[in-house]
């Protein structure tokens, strides 16, 4: 599918109609109830503020969480409409429901150039459903449908596809931009190609590595998922996590490695601990001699100093997963190491969202990052190459 070939928001005319935007408003919130990160709703704002200029009436809707079908406060998306209502100098209000009669009324009094939001979609069990009438009721809210939620775009529902059945339907500037950088570095990226993947499980990694290992020239595996690879080569691993059902299959991805050319690089050494605790006893050894009782949660400073120097001559870098157990201060030095060293490769530099993206956020190499996507599932899926339903339903150019 051409993603590039979608309808945006400068192709349609929304001049005095009513826009239904799908945004992804899954933001964090801290036991208080305060927005932790409103990086999801700044990257929202050119395609709502493109809108309003645009006299536009706007019809503001996403998820939060997963309420699981029912009316649940504490997912209530009032604390984003509080937070827009700030940055656009205007009350944004919110219905109390998500198709009723409070939501109806708000979408049809909205003015050209303001913008309301309608509350929750999960509220209700049909958007997951991706329910026909669900959709339709949605769509009677508006005159056409703007989808801007990149960190859903892998979701088949109401709100993020079921709509595109009943309106006019477009993209906004996020899922225009991430599509352009991710699907460039994917067709065409600047040589050397390396490949950054961690995290826990081999198992929610495999349909990236088969699809990049057509891509690129070097993949890194580091995190809980490197130890399945240790194994595949015969190493003790320790109690280290190890998903024994996918050992063949890491064995048939380092075979193909080999026959494509592919530099398939592993943790040559690693910080292991006796327990799965932030403050567990720990030590460097090597990746063939974990010993029994101890398990690998990060990787050692040979493995960091090996990572970095794959990286640091890369032309094109994709990085999803930690490397560690980055949230424990104890075991959080490999993915340190690997976001300096892709912060100062000079690569074009994309990090899938998620654990990484929360990584180079909190570590400071933001800035230093060509770009950081909003989702972490859906960026995930692109770069397994698979369809995304929510951009799969948009109207093509003609
Ligand atoms: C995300 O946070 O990855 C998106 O908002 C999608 O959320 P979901 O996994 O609950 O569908």
């Amino acid at each position: 599918m051409d993603y590039l070939n979608k309808k945006s928001v400068e192709d349609i005319d929304v001049s005095g109609k009513r826009v239904l935007v799908r945004c992804d408003f899954n933001v964090p919130f801290d036991a208080e109830g305060n927005i932790t990160d409103t990086k999801r709703i700044d990257e929202a704002l050119k395609t709502i503020k493109y809108l309003l200029d645009n006299g536009a009436k706007v019809i503001l809707c996403s998820h939060l969480g997963r309420p699981k079908g029912e009316f649940n406060m504490k997912y209530s998306l009032a604390p984003v409409a509080e937070y827009l209502s700030k940055v656009l100098g205007f009350e944004v209000k919110i219905a109390e429901d998500v198709v009723g009669e409070s939501a109806k009324a708000l979408a049809s009094s909205v003015e050209a150039g303001k913008a309301v939001m309608i509350e929750n979609v999960r509220f209700c069990k049909e958007e997951e459903k991706n329910d026909p009438e669900f959709s339709k009721q949605l769509a009677s809210l508006a005159e056409v449908y703007v989808n801007d939620a990149f960190g859903t775009a892998h979701r088949a529902h109401a709100s993020t596809a079921g709509v595109a059945d009943y309106l006019p339907a477009v993209c906004g500037y996020l899922i225009q931009k991430e599509i352009k950088v991710m699907g460039t570095a994917l067709a065409d990226p600047k040589r050397p190609f390396v490949a950054i993947l961690g995290g826990a499980k081999v198992s929610d990694k495999i349909g990236v590595i088969k699809n990049l290992l057509e891509k690129v020239d070097t993949i890194i595996i580091g995190g809980g998922m490197a130890y399945t690879f240790m194994k595949a080569l015969g190493y003790s691993i320790g109690s280290s996590i190890c998903e024994d059902d996918k050992i063949e299959l890491a064995k048939d991805m380092m075979a193909e490695a080999q026959a494509k050319g592919v530099n398939f690089v592993i943790p040559t050494d690693n910080r292991v601990a006796n327990a799965f605790a932030p403050d567990a006893e720990s030590k460097i050894v090597d990746s063939d001699k974990i010993p029994s009782g101890w398990q690998g949660l990060d990787i050692g400073p040979v493995t960091e100093g090996k990572f970095t120097e794959a990286i640091k001559g890369a032309g094109t870098v994709v990085w999803n997963g930690p490397m560690g157990v980055s949230e424990w201060e104890a075991f959080a030095s490999g993915t340190i190491a690997v976001a300096k060293a892709v912060a100062e490769s000079g690569a074009i530099s994309i990090i899938g969202g998620g654990d990484s993206a929360a990584a180079v956020e909190k570590l400071g190499y933001a800035d230093k990052m060509t770009h950081i996507s909003t989702g972490g599932g859906a960026s995930l899926e692109f770069l397994e190459g698979l369809v995304l339903p929510g951009i799969a339903c948009l109207n093509d150019k003609d």
